[in-house]
């Protein structure tokens, strides 16, 4: 070690304990009380602006003990870093505040977000409580948007947390390159409004792996300009499935291509593998592959809606649509709770082709029951699937 090494080693340790130095940031050291009353996002921050700032160091940890709790308010850690590598390791318990009261006054549009941090892992094996219980049966409007947010993260991931009862959205992965998603745990009931699992909008290269979904809204929603998303081994339900969109809807030129699902399994979903536009989109929808799908008393399991609506009777027709290509169906099994076990219902104005269907079967919940294939517009080839034929040639 030189002179000036030597200095720095000395400085480091004066400046902070010894596990600081070693780029291990403790929320207990910067006064967090974990006793679930008190708010710690001020500890929470400091310890993360220590971590983030610190010098020469190649990683360094922001570190939630096991078996505590943390209460925290809306709170944003914004990068960039000096450290190539952030952890941020939650092992205990973070909650947000349970009366919708305490969110006054505050920016409430994300509840816990990371900001420019390129190189952020959060990992831990805890557990993130959004207690949105108490917003459930509030307007939207008041609505904290989401538990956690991921705003223009690089080479970053989020994996082996469970995350519970957020007020909308669990997770946002937003403007992101690179980005990894394995082994979460998220769960909402079945009832509780705009809860959707997972929403991954304007990012490239993301890959959403070995995770179970339950909640009130889509398990995994696909947002506008995405590329290459692949998500494999994933369990959905309750939930409204995986959805690619709702797309177009202010007329904008959507571009989402090359999303795989492989290996997912819905449960007691509305949906299952969708993708809706709105007619006033333009741009496309292309190359899209859903394979070795299982669906279990799924509402829709296979659908496209190209003339998405949800202000019902208020959607004139229109003479544009998102363009739909390339999808395709491989490998899907299971039961239909309603007749229309595939629904392909693409635009006349703007038809889907090449879509493609292999080794499907489809067959009602209900013993006894029938299920048929619905088509309007959609072109491409079938081999092997029931119920069928739907695609025109
Ligand atoms: C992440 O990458 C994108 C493009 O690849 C870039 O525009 C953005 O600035 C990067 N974010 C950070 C925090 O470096
Ligand atoms: C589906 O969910 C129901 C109720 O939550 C459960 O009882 C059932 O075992 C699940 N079925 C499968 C195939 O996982
Ligand atoms: C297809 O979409 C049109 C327009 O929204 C709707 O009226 C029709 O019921 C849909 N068809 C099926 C089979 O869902």
């Amino acid at each position: 070690m030189d002179v000036f090494g030597l200095l720095l080693f000395v400085l480091g340790l004066a400046s902070s304990n010894l596990s600081a130095y070693n780029g291990h940031f403790s929320v207990m050291d910067y006064g967090a009380t974990s006793d679930d009353q008190t708010d710690d996002s001020q500890a929470f921050l400091e310890a993360w602006n220590a971590a983030c700032t610190a010098l020469h160091l190649q990683s360094s940890t922001v570190y939630v003990p096991p078996q505590k709790t943390f209460l925290l308010n809306p709170i944003i850690f914004h990068g960039p870093c000096n450290p190539a590598r952030i952890n941020f390791l939650i092992s205990g318990t973070i909650m947000a505040p349970e009366s919708a009261g305490e969110w006054d006054g505050r920016d409430a549009s994300e509840w816990l977000g990371f900001k420019n941090v390129n190189g952020l892992h959060v990992d831990g094996f805890g557990l993130v409580d959004g207690q949105g219980k108490a917003w459930w049966d509030q307007s939207c409007k008041y609505h904290p948007q989401l538990a956690l947010k991921f705003m223009s993260c690089n080479e970053s991931s989020v994996s082996n947390l469970k995350v519970v009862n957020s007020a909308q959205t669990h997770i946002v992965v937003k403007a992101c390159n690179r980005f990894n998603i394995d082994n979460l745990v998220i769960e909402s009931p079945g009832n509780s409004p705009n809860t959707d699992g997972i929403h991954i909008q304007s990012s490239h290269n993301v890959f959403l792996t070995n995770s179970k979904i339950g909640a009130g809204d889509d398990c995994i929603s696909i947002g506008d300009y995405i590329s290459n998303i692949e998500i494999r081994n994933v369990e959905c339900g309750p939930g409204h499935g995986i959805s690619i969109g709702s797309l177009g809807r202010d007329g904008n030129y959507v571009q989402v291509e090359k999303i795989r699902v492989i290996d997912a399994v819905f449960n007691g979903t509305s949906n299952g593998a969708r993708i809706k536009t709105w007619q006033a989109g333009r741009g496309y929808v292309r190359d899209v592959t859903f394979q070795n799908l299982k669906f279990s008393y799924v509402k829709n399991p296979i659908i496209i809606d190209q003339n998405y609506c949800y202000i019902r009777n208020a959607c004139e027709e229109q003479e544009s649509g998102v363009q739909i290509s390339n999808v395709n169906y491989k490998e899907v099994s299971g039961t239909s709770s309603t007749e229309i076990a595939i629904n392909l219902n693409c635009s006349k104005f703007v038809p889907c082709f090449g879509i493609s269907m292999e080794s499907i079967q489809l067959m009602s919940a209900k013993a006894g029951n029938d299920v048929v294939a619905s088509c309007s517009n959609a072109y491409g080839q079938e081999l092997d699937v029931f119920p069928a034929p739907c695609l025109l040639r």
